[in-house]
Order: structure tokens, then C-alpha cells, then sequence
């Protein structure tokens, strides 16, 4: 299979000058060069520690209040949510006590209602659904199913079980919610609907991830989510952490998660190499100016910038033959899903592609030379979202270095990890050029396959141990 470490970059046969030319300029756009990644690292250490320092950093850095690492012993059956970009899972985990467990869910796509209205009475519905479904009671001697939630946008945490929105962003603009307590929220919206389910704990996407990967492998330092959105969260000694002044009661610990909000990264514009493509983007989006880094290499926006760039390849006429069509005239008509078909194509003709154009984009009649450049600019944009990528993994490895001395776990999830062509391969080959390859072997990517669920009902299990 193609992958984007395979680049062919500008030798399209037959091309004209023209041709050339334009390929070229979008090529020298979307370069990353190496000194630009060291920029990058550089600028992240700077911002991290800003965000260790005070409250609304230039990184946020949000404690999660889970302290406990989780050792794989764990054991018992939770319930818990996963609200991610585009579904919610309802899983019920029962953790086996021996790194493994097993899991009964229920994924429901987000309706665009409920991304800009009604999204907690939705979630409640949802719940009703699954605890029919699978005929739940709470356990003898109780009255409510605890539960974990996880929830994939930035919140400020007083406690394991409270929450309050910073922003919302992958498209949802649901009203009312920013500021606000999302845990209450959703725990009204269940008494509403008289559903005997509790919210123990509330954790971010990355935070779910990272206890995941921690019961299957307990050296789990850093939790990523590559998928519509991206971010990371990594373990942070208790002294670093400059603004910690928690308002409620916490037992003492050493270590802490924190949640980075890495999308937010350079929020004043003065360090990612923005391109015109980037910059049409933003300007359109709903939280314009916000979530940059992430515009530049989530699932959600990935699409959206290379429709931009072969938009602007039809404008100069060296694409189909200066033709567009309603659908790719259309913002978020492309959807990232498919660029990573192109850039898995490799039949001669590039048939598949051929496909996507016409089924999904509306454009007949394609010559082998539209298919190929479409595919180099799906590549040339998928290789610079890998290499800001990798740029920020190595940014987090490289403020704990002492980590790298001995061999330690990665948990990642979502869509861009799991399938677009090449990513994990990038991800390392990036990563032994910038930590050397001594300090490269230790470092482990595992798939954490929806872990966030999983990692939910752990920090369900350990919050409800506190709560007896
Ligand atoms: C959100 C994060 C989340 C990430 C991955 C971002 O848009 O701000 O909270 O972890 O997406 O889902």
C-alpha cells in the first residue's frame, strides 16, 4: 500500500511547466523543514511551561485529577459514555483484573441537532436505549450505575467528577454550555429521563486513552488522539504543576495527569507554518483563530485544506481542466476518510481515486494526470500533518527526557492513527531522527483502540472507591 513516506513529489509525467510550477509552490507551502520542527519543539516547551505556570496559559494544561496509575489488577464491570467528534459510545467494561477486559457498547452518530442543541437530553436518550437494551440494574445494595464519561472537549476540573466547558470546537456550538458545568449537565438531563445512573467521573478523550493503555501496558506515559480532533495528555510531577491551588480537598499525590489541549498550540499565530490554504480555512471556521495546530492536522479540517489546494490548482486551470463541481465547491465536502483511500491507491490507473471523484465529488471524466496530482496533494498535506505531529510527540518526550532512558508505552487512538496510510510509520521515522535512535527504540506506539471507554471505567472504578 501507498503511504505518505513514499513521496514522488513533482514528478507527475508529462506535466507541464505550468503544471510543475503550481505542484511546486504548494509543495514549498506545506514543506515542514527541519529546523522548522526544532522551532516547533522549542516554541511547545515554551507554551507548555506557561500553562504549568497559570490559569488560561498559553497552553492550557489542565489537571485531570486522576492520580493514580492504573496497574492492570483492576477489576469489575462500569458503565461508561464516550462522547468523541462524531459518536457516542456506551460501553459496559468489565475489567478482568489481569490486564485484559472485555466490553459490551453501543456506538450512536452525533446528530447535527444535537451538535448545536439538544446534546445532553440526547446523550440521555442514548443512555435509556443501551440500559434496555442490555437490561441494567444497579448492583445489589446501591441505587445508581456509576459511570465514566468521557468527554472530548477542553474542561477545567474542580474535582474528578466536575467539569466546566473552556470552548466547544470540532463543529459542535450547542448554546449554554461554555462555562458551565458539563457533568451536572448531563447528570440533569438523566434525572429528567429518570435513569438510575450516576456521573463518577468526568475525563477527557486523551486522559481515557492513556488509563487504557495503562491497564494493558502500566510504562503508559502519554495518551494522543489523532482523529477528528488531536490532542495529548502525558503524566507531570506534582512540583511542576506552578498553578496547582485546588478549591476542594485532595489527597496528596506525586503525579498528576494532565490534559495539554495540544490543538491549541501557537494561538499567536507566530510559529506553525501557516499557508493561504490554512488561512481560508480558519477564516471560515467557527472558532476562527482558535484550535490552529489541530487545523492543521485533525481528521475534521485535513479534508478541508487540501479541498482548498486543489481548488486553488482548478482556479490556475492545471486541474481538471478548470472545472469544478457544486460538491467541491462545497467547504468539508471532502472528507479525510477518503483522502486516505487516494493515498492508499496504487493501481496503475489510479482507479480508486478515479471512484472518489466521480461518486463523491461529482467530477467525470478525470485523466490519469488529475488522479495522480490529486493524490500528490493528498500526500504532500497527509506528510506535513505527520511531521507537525510527530513534532509535538517529540516536544512532550523531550520535557521529561529522563523518561527515555528505559522503555515506555504510548497509547494512541483515532482515525488519522488508525487509517491514514503510513501515519505510524512517520510518526517513528520522525522520531528517530529527532531523539536519535538509541532513545527511539524505547519509546512504544501502541493502538489503544477506543480506549477512552475503557480508561473511562477505570477512572470510574477509582473514583467510586473514593467516593465509599
Ligand atoms: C479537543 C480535545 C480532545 C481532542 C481529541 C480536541 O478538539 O479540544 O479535548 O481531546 O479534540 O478528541
Amino acid at each position: 500500500m501507498l503511504d505518505i513516506s513514499q513521496t514522488k513529489i513533482l514528478q507527475i509525467p508529462g506535466a507541464s511547466e505550468k503544471l510543475n510550477s503550481c505542484l511546486k509552490e504548494i509543495y514549498n507551502d506545506f514543506a515542514v523543514s527541519d529546523e522548522k520542527i526544532d522551532q516547533i519543539i522549542k516554541r511547545f516547551h515554551v507554551e507548555m511551561q506557561d500553562g504549568l505556570e497559570r490559569d488560561n496559559g498559553l497552553l492550557p494544561m489542565l489537571p485531570s485529577y486522576v492520580t493514580v496509575r492504573p496497574t492492570g489488577k483492576e477489576k469489575g464491570t462500569y458503565l461508561s459514555l464516550d462522547l468523541g467528534g462524531t459518536n457516542l459510545r456506551v460501553c459496559l467494561v468489565t475489567l478482568n483484573g489481569d490486564s485484559t477486559f472485555s466490553i459490551v457498547q453501543q456506538k450512536y452518530t452525533i446528530t447535527n441537532e444535537a451538535k448545536a442543541d439538544n446534546l445532553f437530553d440526547w446523550i440521555a436518550n442514548c443512555v435509556d436505549l443501551f440500559i434496555i437494551e442490555n437490561k441494567l440494574v444497579p448492583d445489589a445494595g446501591t441505587t445508581m450505575i456509576p459511570c465514566g464519561f468521557t468527554f472530548s472537549f477542553p474542561i477545567v476540573q474542580s474535582a474528578i467528577n466536575r467539569g466546566t466547558l473552556v470552548m466547544w470546537n470540532k463543529g459542535f456550538s450547542v448554546p449554554n454550555v461554555v462555562g458551565r458545568d458539563v457533568a451536572v449537565m448531563t447528570q440533569n438531563a438523566f434525572m429528567r429521563k429518570h435513569l438510575n445512573v450516576k456521573i463518577v467521573a468526568i475525563v477527557n478523550d486523551t486522559i481515557g486513552t492513556l488509563m487504557a493503555s495503562g491497564y494493558a501496558n502500566p510504562d503508559s506515559q502519554m495518551g494522543i488522539i489523532f482523529g477528528t480532533g488531536t490532542n495529548a495528555c502525558y503524566w507531570e510531577k506534582r512540583e511542576k504543576i506552578l498553578k496547582w491551588n485546588p478549591t476542594e480537598d485532595i489527597a496528596p499525590f506525586d503525579e498528576m495527569i494532565l490534559n495539554m489541549e495540544w490543538g491549541a498550540f501557537d494561538v499567536a499565530s507566530t510559529t506553525l507554518p501557516y499557508t493561504p490554504h490554512d488561512n481560508k480555512l480558519n477564516r471560515k471556521s467557527i472558532n476562527h483563530g482558535l484550535q490552529v495546530f489541530e487545523k492543521m492536522i485533525s481528521g475534521l479540517y485535513l479534508g478541508e485544506v487540501i479541498r482548498n489546494a486543489l481548488l486553488w490548482l482548478v482556479d490556475r486551470r492545471v486541474l481538471f481542466n478548470g472545472r469544478s463541481s457544486d460538491i467541491l465547491n462545497d467547504s468539508y465536502k471532502l472528507d479525510t476518510a477518503y483522502v486516505s483511500s487516494i493515498v492508499a491507491d496504487e493501481t496503475p490507473n489510479l482507479d480508486d481515486v478515479k471512484l472518489i471523484l466521480e461518486v463523491t465529488l461529482s467530477i467525470p471524466d478525470t485523466t490519469l494526470q488529475d488522479r495522480q496530482i490529486v493524490q500528490e496533494v493528498c500526500k504532500i498535506i497527509g506528510l506535513r500533518a505527520n511531521r507537525l505531529s510527530a513534532a509535538a510527540l517529540c516536544a512532550v518526550l523531550l520535557w521529561r527526557p529522563e523518561l527515555l532512558d528505559k522503555e515506555m508505552t504510548i497509547g494512541i487512538d483515532g482515525s488519522m492513527y488508525e487509517f491514514f496510510p503510513g501515519f505510524d510509520k512517520g510518526l517513528i521515522k520522525e522520531m528517530t531522527r529527532i531523539l536519535g535512535e538509541e532513545r527511539a527504540k524505547n519509546v512504544k506506539l501502541v493502538l489503544a483502540k477506543d480506549g477512552s471507554g475503557v480508561g473511562a471505567a477505570i477512572v470510574a472504578m477509582i473514583a467510586s472507591k473514593d467516593l465509599e
